[in-house]
C-alpha cells in the first residue's frame, strides 16, 4: 500500500486511516483461513482408521530433511562413508598410519578448471587486447567518486558554511534566493538591491567584501555592530543563506532605480586569475557575463 498510494511525505497508513481498516480486514481473513484449514484437518483426521492416524502423526512429526543438500554434498566431495573405506585403503602402513586412495574432491577439481578458464580470459583481455589498465581504472573510479560527491553536495546543501559555500547557478536556487531576499531584505536593501538603510548591493563596492564567501559570511554573521545588518543564521538555514547570497551575487552589475552612493572599497577577488582581476581601469559597470566569468573563476580557484 505504501508503494501504490501517493501520500506525500507521510506514510500512507498515517495519512489515510482507512488503510488501517483494510489491513485489519486482511488480517481477519488470514486468521479465518487458518481456522478453516485447521478444522478441515481435524475433521479429516477423525475419519481416519487407528492405523492411519498413527501413520499420519508419525509423518507429521518427522523432521524436515535436507536431502538435496546432502546429495549435493556427496556429489561435490565423493567421499567414501567410513563403512566403505576398506575398499580404498592402500596397502602400505607406517607405524599403524594407513592411507586412503580418495579421488580428488570434485569441488576442488572444478575450482581448478575455473582458474584455468579465468587465466585464459585474463591473459587475452589484459595482455593481448589490453582493454584497460590500473591507471585507467583508477581514473575512472576517481571521476565516478567526484560525480558522487557533486551529487551528494547537491542533495546535502544544508552542509554548507562560509568555507565551502559556492555560487549556486541553478534557476531553482536563484528563484528561492530571490524569494528569501524579497521576504527579508528589501526593507533595507530595496527590491532591486539599490540600497536604503543598507548599502547598495549592485555596485562593485563592498564594505564587508564581495564574492560568494564574504557575502555568505555577512549574511550569516551580520554586519558591523550597530549598523543594522543582523546575523541571519538564527533565521535562515545554511542552504537558504547560500541561495540568497547567490541571488545577491546576480544583482551585481544591474542598474537599480535609486542606487545608493557607493560605500566601501572596490572588491577584487584575490583568487581570480590575473586577467579577470578587475583592475581600476575597468571600473565601468560589470556586464552580467563578466560577472559570471568572475564567479566561474572563483569556483575554479576554489576547486
Ligand atoms: C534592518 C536592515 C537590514 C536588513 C533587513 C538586511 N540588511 Fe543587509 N545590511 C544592512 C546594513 C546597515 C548593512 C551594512 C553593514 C555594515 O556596514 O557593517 C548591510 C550589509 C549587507 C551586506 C554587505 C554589503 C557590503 O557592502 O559589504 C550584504 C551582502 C547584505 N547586507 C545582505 C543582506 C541580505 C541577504 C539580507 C536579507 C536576508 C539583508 N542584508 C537584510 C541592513 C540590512
Amino acid at each position: 500500500m505504501e508503494y501504490f498510494i501517493d501520500s506525500g511525505d507521510k506514510l500512507a497508513i498515517i495519512e489515510y486511516p482507512i488503510t488501517q481498516f483494510f489491513l485489519l480486514l486482511v488480517l481477519m481473513i488470514l486468521i479465518a483461513i487458518e481456522l478453516i484449514l485447521a478444522s478441515i484437518e481435524n475433521i479429516m483426521f477423525q475419519t481416519l482408521t487407528e492405523e492411519g492416524k498413527e501413520r499420519y502423526l508419525e509423518a507429521k512429526s518427522k523432521k524436515f530433511e535436507w536431502t538435496w543438500a546432502k546429495n549435493l554434498m556427496a556429489k561435490l566431495t565423493k567421499s567414501r562413508s567410513i563403512e566403505r573405506e576398506g575398499e580404498i585403503v592402500l596397502d602400505h602402513n607406517y607405524d599403524g598410519i594407513r592411507e586412503l586412495d580418495n579421488v580428488l574432491p570434485p569441488w576442488w577439481v572444478y575450482l581448478f578448471y575455473a582458474t584455468i578458464v579465468f587465466a585464459v580470459v585474463y591473459l587475452v583481455r589484459f595482455h593481448i587486447i589490453g582493454e584497460y589498465d590500473q591507471k585507467l581504472e583508477y581514473e575512472q573510479e576517481v571521476a565516478a567518486a567526484q560525480l558522487a560527491i557533486e551529487e551528494y553536495k547537491r542533495t546535502a546543501k544544508d552542509l554548507v558554511d562560509a568555507s565551502t559555500v559556492e555560487f549556486l547557478s541553478d534557476d531553482s536556487d536563484l528563484a528561492a534566493g530571490e524569494k528569501i531576499f524579497q521576504a527579508n531584505c528589501v526593507a533595507c536593501h530595496m527590491a532591486d538591491g539599490g540600497g536604503g538603510i543598507g548599502p547598495n548591493l549592485t555596485d562593485k563596492y563592498w564594505i564587508l567584501g564581495g564574492g560568494i564567501k564574504n557575502i555568505f559570511t555577512t549574511i550569516s554573521e551580520g554586519g558591523r555592530d550597530g549598523k543594522g545588518m543582523i546575523a541571519w543564521k538564527q533565521t535562515l538555514k545554511p542552504v537558504e543563506m547560500a541561495q540568497v547570497a547567490s541571488y545577491v551575487m546576480t544583482l551585481g552589475g544591474t542598474t537599480p532605480a535609486n542606487p545608493k552612493e557607493a560605500e566601501g572599497e572596490i572588491w577584487v577577488d584575490p583568487n581570480a586569475p590575473e586577467e579577470t582581476n578587475g583592475t581600476e581601469s575597468e571600473t565601468e559597470e560589470t556586464a552580467p557575463e563578466e560577472m559570471e566569468q568572475a564567479v566561474d573563476s572563483t569556483n575554479v580557484a576554489m576547486n
